[in-house]
């Protein structure tokens, strides 16, 4: 699966990017009502550009992409459109980091990042993080986001349906399965869905606040 995401950007096969900030996080995160300054974790971030308004909400972002070629191209663009900011770039652990400005994007395996790397991560964002994974490993990933974050922190899952059946990525997600994965380590809430586009496909946006003591 790995290998597949690579390929996929080095083919430039990103059909899931979008040119523009997704409209759920801009009409429902002010909702959320975090603190600017909160550090919030982008897992499977692509180059999306929702973690610049992310940053311009006074945000600082820590993504986590598995394609080098993804990190790269976000910086490209980000100094062609936005900032001449430069890029500082260090390890950290088997990541390898670069940050400008409000971002950091560690690149690596988002199941490889630990807690004690992270430790200032209060609130998360996932964009076609979750429906990115097949159904084994869709467990892993619930159970992984809640062991970063602590418990209070408040997140935006926005998720996809559609009658494709197993056939993914995009996968897809029904609410009995969100339900299913979160539950055990976070109170969730159904903030809205939209309507079925010319595929056939349904997003929805969920609300997650992280839990006590793990489940
Ligand atoms: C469907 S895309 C969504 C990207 C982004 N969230 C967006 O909204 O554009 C999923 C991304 O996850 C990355 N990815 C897949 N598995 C990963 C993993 N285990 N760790 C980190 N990134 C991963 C892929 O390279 C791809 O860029």
């Amino acid at each position: 699966m790995r290998e597949q995401w690579r390929q996929r950007w080095r083919e430039g096969r990103i059909g899931f990017h979008r040119n523009d900030t997704h409209p759920a996080l801009a009409h429902f995160w002010p909702g959320l009502d975090i603190a600017a300054g909160t550090k919030v974790l982008v897992p499977l971030c692509g180059k999306s550009l929702d973690m610049h308004w992310l940053a311009d909400a006074g945000h600082p972002v820590l993504g986590v992409e598995l394609a080098p070629e993804a990190i790269e191209q976000f910086l490209d663009e980000q100094q062609a459109s936005r900032s001449q900011a430069g890029v500082s770039r260090y390890r950290q652990g088997g990541f390898a980091v670069a940050r400008q400005g409000m971002v950091e994007l560690w690149q690596g395996d988002f199941f490889h990042l630990h807690i004690r790397q992270v430790d200032e991560i209060g609130a998360f964002y996932d964009r076609a993080s979750l429906i990115a994974l097949p159904p084994a490993t869709r467990q892993r990933y619930a159970l992984h986001l809640a062991q970063l974050v602590p418990p209070g922190a408040q997140g935006l899952l926005v998720s996809l349906q559609h009658d494709e059946g197993d056939h993914g990525p995009p996968y897809s997600v029904n609410k009995a399965e969100i339900d299913m994965l979160f539950t055990p380590n976070f109170v969730l809430t159904e903030l809205g869905s939209g309507s079925r586009d010319a595929q056939g496909r349904m997003e929805s946006v969920w609300g997650l606040c992280r839990r006590g003591p793990l489940a």
